[in-house]
């Protein structure tokens, strides 16, 4: 159950040989991770001044599971989602998306790379001066090979996948509730069908009603699409809902990885306290 399985898989991935040729590998193409892994954590520390916040971190993630971090307020969650998604470079070790460094010193391998992912930032995060049309075309543009038909059609698509109706494309942020922001945010982070969904704390600052249809939409979506996640929260009802493996964040390193009815049993005191409740303990058995 503690994942060492997957850890050593991960590592094996490390100092496996590529069968490709390095000279002729057009690094902007997809290519499947040859251990099958879309998401590789090796012996990652982070520091800031003085501040150790993960000390020979390692975790993995096979396609199309569903992954949620957890741990407390301050233990580094979304610091590892940054460098997991390149933006924060480890000071020791290493992030591997899809087989290949997230930090490949090639640009266009790094652009290839980020195109196989969508992330749901922490605060939902749409850019305020852009309505939600043009939030979800910005990663479509970005692209610069779509004409804008092709665009307000994929748009649609996107609004119609999270439940959003037509009428809404031409709302700003400022209009739209904390549920359609996130709902907007989740359609942003689906725009080039990404094979990994990168979510932080999805449901925060919802009330129970919409998180719940918040975690169905995703549940929903996962199935159809079979896209792999990797989602921080704190909420059990998201992880009794989702959750296909539990990884446990605490004391700078994973505690416990596995699924979810094994690592509610790891005799912790963070794992005690975060599923003490009965509900707890009988809502993640049910997965
Ligand atoms: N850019 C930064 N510079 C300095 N310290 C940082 C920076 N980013 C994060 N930290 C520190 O790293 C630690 C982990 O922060 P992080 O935001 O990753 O925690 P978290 O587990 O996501 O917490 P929460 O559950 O409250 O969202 C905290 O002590 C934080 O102050
Ligand atoms: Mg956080």
């Amino acid at each position: 159950m503690t994942g060492g399985g997957r850890q050593s898989g991960a590592r094996a991935r490390l100092g496996g040989q590529s069968s490709v040729d390095p000279k002729t590998e057009d690094k902007s193409a997809p290519c499947p991770s040859s251990s099958g892994l879309v998401v590789e954590v090796s012996g990652v520390s982070t520091r800031f001044a003085g501040n150790l916040v993960h000390d020979d971190v390692s975790l993995a993630v096979g396609r199309g599971e569903i992954l949620c971090l957890v741990g407390g307020s301050g233990s580094g969650k979304t610091t590892l989602l940054r460098e997991i998604v390149g933006l924060l470079a480890p000071a020791r070790g290493e992030v591997r998306l899809f087989g290949r460094p997230v930090l490949d010193p090639d640009p266009r391998a790094r652009v290839g790379t980020r195109r196989r992912f969508g992330m749901l930032f922490q605060q939902g995060a749409l850019f305020s001066a852009f309505d939600v049309f043009d939030n979800i075309a910005f990663p479509l543009r970005e692209l610069r090979l779509l004409d804008e038909d092709l665009i307000h059609d994929l748009v649609h698509i996107k609004l119609a996948m999270v439940e959003l109706e037509a009428r809404h494309a031409r709302l700003m942020p400022a209009e739209l509730s904390g549920g359609m922001v996130k709902r907007v945010a989740l359609a942003r982070a689906l725009s080039l069908e990404p094979e990994l969904l990168v979510l932080d704390e999805p449901t925060a600052g919802l009330d129970p009603d919409l998180a719940d249809s918040f975690v169905r939409l995703i549940g929903s979506l996962q199935k159809q699409l079979g896209f792999t996640v990797l989602m921080v929260t704190h909420d059990l009802d998201t992880l009794a809902g989702l959750a296909t493996r539990v990884a446990v964040l605490a004391e700078r390193r994973i505690i416990a990885d596995g699924p979810p009815d094994e690592v509610i049993e790891v005799d912790h005191p963070f794992i005690r306290s975060f599923f003490c409740s009965e509900h707890a303990r009988a809502a993640m058995r049910r997965k």
